[in-house]
């Protein structure tokens, strides 16, 4: 049960949910929206009855979903954009809705191109905030990011840590943009545009993680290249050969404007 929820009523349809998901003996999805009170909200579970390799992928899960509670919070604490926590427990979270994931403004019928940048550039300020506050996200890839048309929210704290080394600051930034290069494939001006913003707002230490990333992102691109030609259509690989070449063109050229 909750032990959390000021809100009337939400613990009481919260825990039917909860044994509503019991009871489908896992078949139901772990993350789910639904509306109460008129509003739309989104309930997470710690689900340990997931097959055995999704259970590897993502570790153990009551551990990843109170890393998630601690994100939240943090995020709130220190006034930074995501979802107000509205409910949690053991093995349990409600958050407020926060638009769709940045994924689908690419997707399908993607976003006109200037409300994907104002997105990329919101999504940029609050990763670099979080920085700036001392935390990392872990693993903020577009689908772990939500925009509500004019403000983007960090969601999906599983791997949150804080205090965090500017290294896992860099990393964040990486992952970030290998997630927006599966689609741009390389430096396009809009891609350019995103980096440059948390370039201006991380703190500096973190900038010079991100540098010190390149040499073995560069060593690594043979074998991928290698691994690219056995996997011709895989997104994640192409991204990542990509990836050395597009952070160094913004690197350099924040640099050349006076950066760092
Ligand atoms: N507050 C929210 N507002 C809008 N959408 C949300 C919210 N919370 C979750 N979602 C949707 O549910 C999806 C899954 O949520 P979340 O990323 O927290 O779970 P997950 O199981 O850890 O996902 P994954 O491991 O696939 O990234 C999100 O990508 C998003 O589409
Ligand atoms: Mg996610």
């Amino acid at each position: 049960m909750p032990e959390t929820g000021p809100e009337t009523g939400l613990d009481a349809e919260i825990a039917r949910r909860l044994q509503a998901m019991q009871q489908s003996r896992g078949k139901q999805a772990r993350v789910t929206s639904f509306t109460h009170d008129g509003r739309r909200l989104w309930l997470k579970c710690a689900e340990s009855r997931l097959p055995l390799v999704q259970r590897l992928q993502k570790g153990d899960a009551a551990r990843a979903l109170r890393a998630d509670i601690a994100g939240l919070r943090f995020m709130a604490r220190h006034g930074l954009p995501a979802p107000a926590l509205l409910s949690s427990g053991p093995g349990v979270l409600v958050i407020a809705d926060a638009g769709a994931p940045l994924s689908v403004l690419f997707s399908g019928r993607a976003a006109p191109e200037d409300e994907q940048a104002r997105a990329l550039a919101s999504a940029m300020r609050a990763l670099a905030a979080l920085h700036g506050a001392g935390g990392r996200h872990g693993r903020p890839k577009l689908r772990d990011i939500c925009w509500d048309g004019a403000q983007a929210r960090l969601i999906d704290f599983e791997r949150f840590r804080a205090p965090a080394r500017p290294r896992d600051m860099a990393l964040d930034w990486l992952i970030f943009l290998h997630s927006l290069l599966e689609i741009e494939r390389n430096a396009t001006p809009l891609f350019r545009r995103a980096a440059r913003v948390w370039l201006r707002d991380a703190p500096p230490p973190a900038l010079d993680a991100a540098r010190r990333y390149l040499p073995l992102l560069r060593f690594l691109r043979p074998a991928l290249r290698l691994l690219a030609r056995l996997r011709p259509g895989n997104k994640e690989i192409r991204a990542l050969i990509a990836l050395p070449g597009a952070v160094k063109t913004v690197l350099d050229g924040h640099a050349a404007t006076g950066g760092g």
